[in-house]
């Protein structure tokens, strides 16, 4: 294994993703410069947003302040953000990134992912639903039609690079079949509880890099879900930072859980993005350098995999995309 420290990145032709980012799902508008401000002096490199996590504009306004002031320059940061599920049609992949780096303020991003296979109906609604509670979905959905529109943004010096997020190899496969610029990068749930290992091998022998989310086992979830009307009741009551094994492996090397979580997946050769919105736990989970795990650690954290049992990310708060083609399973 290659040292890692924290400049490391991982690779896919020219893309170079600093392998710790911040997560920035659910931290709100009053948090977002606070926390950046942390992570920059921490050492982060890599900012994780998204169109629907609706703080584009707060992280532009943060970033606008840093760049001004000098604190940091642009080309320092790999900013990444995603289309959102209403706007999975070729036709609205330029609007909505044009939107995104309105928002933040940018000329470019770093990495624009597809956030999702499934598309919804389009409109002002990010979660638009039917009256029994089912997201309205757009059946439409043409992957390889949308790839071309994402590679057009390339072209158009909009993003540096391009990818996915939460498809599956069936349709990563169909997307490669026709790119002109192949996917960079995928984004999905992966945690020690579900280990992504089929997806892993598939996207190494396709030079394309994985990114983990939830890879602290997204505590938050269930509450978050509920607050917003979903379906909390399939995901699975599961906690990786309360797992024995990680508890016994973080007290051995006086680190702790959430430590031995992220450590886990660079050692895998993975980007990970744990969101946190709190000083010390910012800071905590890029302090992840100055350890390295055993292989007996290795062995025993990679055997915690509970493979698709071990998926938090379930239909929740999207109960109704299960009936589109696209969805990913
Ligand atoms: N592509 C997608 O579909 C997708 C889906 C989900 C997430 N994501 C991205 O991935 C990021 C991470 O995923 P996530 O936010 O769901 O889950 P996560 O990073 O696994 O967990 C975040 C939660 O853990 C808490 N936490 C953070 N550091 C901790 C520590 N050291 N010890 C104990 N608790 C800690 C945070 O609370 P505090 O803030 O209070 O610290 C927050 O509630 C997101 O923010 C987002 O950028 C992408």
């Amino acid at each position: 294994m290659t040292e890692l420290n924290p400049e490391s990145y991982v690779q896919s032709n020219e893309m170079k993703m600093p392998v710790v980012g911040l997560g920035t799902w659910q931290a709100t508008e009053e948090q977002i410069e606070t926390a950046l401000n942390i992570a920059i002096d921490a050492g982060y490199r890599h900012i994780d947003t998204a169109f629907v996590y609706m703080n584009e504009p707060a992280i532009g306004k943060a970033l606008k302040k840093f760049f001004d002031c000098g604190k940091i320059k642009r080309e320092e940061l790999f900013i990444v953000t995603k289309l959102p599920n209403i706007a999975n049609d070729a036709k609205y992949v330029e609007e909505y990134l044009k939107r995104s780096l309105s928002s933040l303020q940018l000329d470019y991003v770093d990495l624009y992912l597809i956030h999702h296979p499934v598309g919804l109906v389009n409109g002002d609604d990010l979660l638009p639903r039917h009256e029994n509670g089912k997201v309205k979905i757009d059946v439409n959905t043409d992957h390889v039609a949308i790839w071309k529109a994402m590679e057009a943004q390339v072209n158009a010096s909009r993003t540096k690079s391009i990818g996915l997020s939460n498809f599956n190899i069936k349709q990563i496969e169909k997307i490669l079949k026709s790119a002109r610029i192949p996917p960079a990068n995928i984004q999905v749930e992966l945690h020690v509880y579900c280990q992504q290992k089929e997806l892993r091998d598939f996207c190494n022998k396709n030079n394309i890099t994985v990114c983990a989310y939830a890879p602290l086992g997204s505590p938050n979830l269930t509450q978050f879900t509920e607050v917003l009307g979903g379906d909390s009741s399939r995901i699975p009551k599961l906690s990786p930072l309360l797992d024995p094994v990680v508890l016994r492996i973080a007290e051995a090397h006086e680190k702790t859980p959430a430590q031995v979580l992220l450590r886990h997946l660079l050692q895998l050769g993975l980007a990970v993005i744990p969101k946190s919105a709190n000083p010390d736990r910012i800071r905590q989970n890029f302090q992840v350098f100055d350890f390295q795990l055993t292989e007996n650690d290795m062995s025993e954290l990679n055997a915690l995999d509970k493979g698709k049992d071990g998926k938090m990310f379930t239909i929740g708060l999207l109960n109704g995309i299960e009936l589109h083609p696209e969805y990913p399973g």
